[in-house]
């Protein structure tokens, strides 16, 4: 084995990058609950490609047939439902634990300096994972598939000048139809996955160049031992955060078991009923909401009045609430990392952030009566107002010196 491992090292960096990024590898010794997502959402992204994968073999993208090679895989094809229900239940739980993930940045100040581009390339996959999501929900080509696609395509046309050409550009056709399927699985299968990956690796790389931020905020490489030159508060990623990441694996599991052998559809949370219908052009649902973890930001869209009868205003909102994380970084002026040192205008600021979003999730899910409609405005003035008078209360706020080394 020995004389193996010593003729691959000649040629190709094994030991050495096994080294460099396991065994060798030190993260901060104070790792808490809020650690285990990014690994997790690493789990994640390889059972949605394994599991894609095997769907790709029945499933058909075609308008005609794609609905029933669903039926087919749930009902015909060995153990089909398996990998559809762990395929579907992947989804959304991809979205639990990457929500989790921005979270824990937004607790630690994962994003500040020298971690901006580990948090961009965070974002970039966010945004992907989000067109991921949606053209893959158009595949089983039900109700809530087609109508969710519509209506969400429709946004673009809203776009000044642009807008009429850029949802047919979208949609291939002039209404949502066999080349808008085609179109999304090419996307689906193939680019966006391959983009994921990537992303992830830029993710990942950054990440091991400046090294994982901690609860405290502490910069570990700042104390290192004089005669090893490794980080005093730092422990070898191998074996001691392999193991502490396969306890949150099994955890995980548990849960993910649970709700695709129990309750897959999570009632209707995470399978919509009127998907169960096939997609019917001339029949629109009553009711059209996105899967839930879009909802914070549809509530936000509907939220914003037409302006001249233009949805534009709206889908703009839409947009910033998304993209306006990129900015973190650079709107959070603290002296200090983490929430266990910063005052208590962060913590009043970041608590009612959760509740904006949580609440807008809310709304986005119920129908848009006048009373919600007007609760979801002042929600969404919250949700801006986090990230807008952010280097306001950032700046102002008391806050405790950070330790020199890491609390354990
Ligand atoms: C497919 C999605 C993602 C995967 C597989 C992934 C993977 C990881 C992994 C394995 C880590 C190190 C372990 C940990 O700190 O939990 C990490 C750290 C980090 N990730 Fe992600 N991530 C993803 C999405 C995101 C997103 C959407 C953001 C934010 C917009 C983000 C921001 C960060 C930050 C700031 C860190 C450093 C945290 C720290 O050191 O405190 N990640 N990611």
């Amino acid at each position: 084995m020995q004389n193996l491992l010593n003729w691959i090292d000649a040629r190709f960096p094994l030991t050495a990058s096994y080294k460099a990024h396991l065994s060798e590898y030190f993260a901060p010794k104070n790792f808490n609950f809020w650690y285990y997502f990014g690994s997790l959402a690493l789990m994640v992204l390889v059972l949605q490609i394994v599991t894609g994968i095997f769907l790709t073999m029945h499933y058909k993208p075609d308008a005609a047939y794609a609905f029933a090679s669903v039926e087919y895989i749930m009902r015909d094809v060995p153990l089909g439902w398996l990998i559809r229900y762990m395929h579907s239940t992947g989804a959304s739980m991809f979205f639990v634990v990457v929500y989790l993930h921005m979270m824990r940045g937004l607790l630690y100040g994962s994003y500040r300096k020298p971690r901006e581009l580990i948090w961009i390339f965070g974002m970039l996959i966010f945004l992907m994972l989000m067109a991921e999501a949606f053209m893959g929900y158009l595949l089983p080509w039900g109700q809530m598939s087609y109508w969710g696609a519509q209506v969400i395509i429709n946004l673009f046309s809203a776009v000044p000048f642009i807008g009429e050409d850029l949802s047919t550009l979208i949609r291939g056709d002039f209404v949502v139809g066999d080349a808008t399927l085609n179109r999304f699985f090419a996307f689906h299968v193939i680019a966006l996955p391959l983009v994921l990956v990537g992303l992830v690796a830029a993710h990942l790389i950054a990440l091991h160049e400046v090294g994982s931020n901690n609860p405290d905020g502490v910069e570990i490489k700042k104390n290192k031992d004089p005669v090893t030159h490794q980080p005093l508060d730092g422990i070898p990623f191998h074996p001691y955060y392999t193991v502490k990441d396969i306890l949150g694996v099994v955890v995980f599991l548990i849960v993910f078991a649970s709700i695709m052998f129990f309750a897959p559809e999570m009632g209707g949370y995470f399978l919509e009923a009127n998907n169960f219908i096939p997609a019917d052009p001339m029949k629109t649902p009553e009711h059209i909401a996105p899967v839930w973890y879009f909802t914070p930001y549809y509530a936000i869209l509907r939220a914003v009045p037409p302006i001249f009868g233009s949805q534009f205003p709206g889908v703009v909102a839409m947009g910033v609430a998304v993209v306006i994380f990129f900015l973190l970084p650079w709107l959070d002026k603290s002296p200090v990392k983490s929430i266990r040192y910063r005052g208590s205008k962060y913590k009043i600021a970041l608590a009612l952030f959760v509740v904006s979003f949580i609440g807008l999730g809310i709304l986005g899910i119920l129908p848009a009566t006048e009373l919600y409609t007007w609760i979801a405005r002042v929600l969404s003035l919250i949700y801006f107002a986090f990230f807008l008078l952010m280097p306001w209360y950032t700046k102002n706020d008391s806050y405790q010196a950070e330790p020199d080394r890491v609390n354990f």
